[in-house]
């Protein structure tokens, strides 16, 4: 799709968050490094650029900066922070560090104030002399407007909390309006959008399925066209953008590798049934359990299985003919997380896609969610009538209880840690609370400790329950279930579980830990 408007990356943790808050006001949106060079944005034909955050600062040597051109294209710019103080540099004004050069002030980091001086551009819709709540983030201060700019806001630390120059319609805010720290952000980037560069609404989930639709039946005019299905949201709402483009040329690939969870590969059968998809399931169990025999590290684990799951795939899809392409439901941050766009860093999980077979097989992929985010993917789902619970569902890993099952792999262990895992979900789903967490699962651990059942005494493995909430997967905090559910998850996994006599509960967040053991 088309963007009206470009956000440049320097770098920032929150570029991401820019482009959800531009998405979810209507306009959509695209990331390019923040370094792209011309050529490449004026393919977009942007109406209005956005610069980034970033770490790095403008009084250093070597810092990351936009194409000398892209203030001369005369369209809206908006610079957020770092964005910010590489408009002041450009344009003359004052950037000094809060601590270096003996200034006074307080750096700003986290929750702050700022009273807006001058209501126009960005918060023409606000009043003059209103205080707001931002989130700043900065260690380096616009100590001076540029000439030419008028200050709109200031902080207490920042006297140029955001500056504009109406003519040119050039803009920059310290803070950050994308983070929802900043109560009144969507109204600041609202202004920016349609009352400064007069932007018009153009995304929705219903006119992105119509599209989509046809595209696809452009770039696939004949041929078949492959896809493993996970019964997870993305590969099932790809799989039925792409059904609903070509029918009956589509064949789903379900492998059951035997590191599902308690019923869950007769249940995505069921669901993708009734789906209409045309679904063929692998039982790969002992496949992948021989491959996996006697291996203990968390990263060969990995590789084993994603390896498998390439033969395993390959070996059907070379029974059907006329295969041309390949679908995935890659999604937007994978994109820009292997370096698609944007300057994030690069770190694609091996088995999150098939991507071994395009060359294998000269097939041409094809990824109808690779410019979407996940809570986009669940509302386009929505919309084309997907049942809630697949919609809803939370995120499970590739490797799947490989990786949630410390030590060794085996039939027996899995069926421990499944047995627990069935508890957990079950009693949070009993508690209302699947949706609250992001994830909710338990994991087996490798050591054994004494306790005593009965009068006996007993040597047995350990479950620990991991609770999280997240907006991406990116961070988490761990989640707090209440004492009494603690209390009759732990109970019934040691009662109900054979070769488990003790509970543990998993509260770090990430960082510094992550939401998997593996
Ligand atoms: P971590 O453990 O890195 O997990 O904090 C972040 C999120 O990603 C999921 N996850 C995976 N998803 N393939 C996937 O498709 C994987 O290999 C994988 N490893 C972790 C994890 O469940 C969490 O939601």
């Amino acid at each position: 799709m088309k963007s009206q408007l470009l956000i440049l990356d320097f770098g920032s943790q929150y570029t991401k968050l820019i482009a959800r808050a531009i998405r979810e006001l209507g306009v959509f949106c695209h990331i390019l490094q923040g370094e792209a060079p011309l050529e490449e944005i004026i393919v977009h034909r942007p109406k209005a650029i956005i610069l980034s955050g970033g770490p790095a600062s403008v009084r250093a040597a070597a810092t990351p900066r936009m194409a000398d051109e892209v203030l001369s294209l005369n369209i809206p710019v908006l610079g957020i922070c770092y964005g910010m103080q590489l408009l002041a540099e450009e344009f003359g004004g004052k950037v000094g560090g809060l601590f270096t050069d003996g200034e006074e002030g307080t750096r700003e980091y986290g929750p702050a104030r700022i009273t807006i001086e001058n209501p126009i551009g960005p918060f023409a819709s606000f009043v003059s002399g209103g205080d707001q709540d931002v989130w700043m983030s900065h260690g380096d201060k616009l100590t001076q407007a540029p000439a030419g700019f008028t200050t709109l806001a200031r902080s207490e630390g920042s006297p140029v909390a955001a500056f504009g120059n109406v003519e040119r319609k050039i803009y920059g805010i310290q803070f950050h309006p994308e983070v929802h720290h900043t109560t009144e952000g969507k109204r600041i980037l609202g202004g920016f959008l349609f009352d400064v560069a007069e932007l018009e609404k153009d995304w929705e989930p219903g006119g992105f399925v119509e599209e989509t639709v046809a595209a696809i039946r452009a770039r696939a005019p004949e041929g078949n066209i492959i896809c493993a299905l996970s019964g997870g949201v993305d590969s099932v709402v790809a799989a039925m953008l792409i059904h609903k483009a070509v029918d009956t040329r589509l064949y789903c690939i379900f492998v059951d590798n035997g590191l599902l969870r308690a019923g869950e590969a007769e249940e995505v059968m069921h669901s993708m049934k009734g789906l209409g998809l045309n679904i063929r399931k692998i039982d790969a169990e002992d496949h992948f359990l021989r491959e996996l025999s006697g291996v203990t590290d968390p990263e060969q684990k990995r590789k084993i299985i994603g390896r498998v799951f390439i033969e395993i795939f390959d070996g059907e899809a070379q029974g059907i003919s006329e295969v041309r392409y390949l679908a995935q439901g890659t999604l937007y941050p994978d994109v820009i997380e292997s370096g698609g766009v944007g300057g994030g860093a690069a770190m694609i999980k091996s088995h999150h896609n098939v991507g071994g077979l395009v060359e294998n097989m000269k097939l041409s992929l094809i990824e109808p969610l690779r410019e979407l985010f996940k809570d986009e993917v669940r509302e386009i789902g929505r919309e084309m009538g997907i049942p809630g619970f697949i919609i809803e569902r939370q995120p499970f890993p590739g490797p799947g209880l490989a990786v949630r099952c410390l030590g060794e792999v085996t039939k027996e262990r899995l069926e421990r840690l499944r047995g627990a895992d069935r508890i957990v979900t079950e009693e949070v789903s009993r508690a209302g609370l699947t949706t609250a967490i992001w994830q909710a699962f338990a994991i087996l651990l490798p050591l054994r400790s004494v306790g005593v059942m009965g009068d006996g005494r007993t040597f047995e493995e350990c479950v620990a329950i991991r609770t999280v909430t997240s907006r991406d997967g990116m961070t988490a905090d761990w989640y707090a279930l209440p004492e009494n559910l603690l209390r009759k998850i732990s109970s019934r996994i040691v009662n109900e579980t054979e070769g488990v006599n003790r509970v543990v509960l998993d509260i770090s967040s990430k960082p510094p830990a992550t939401i998997e053991w593996e």
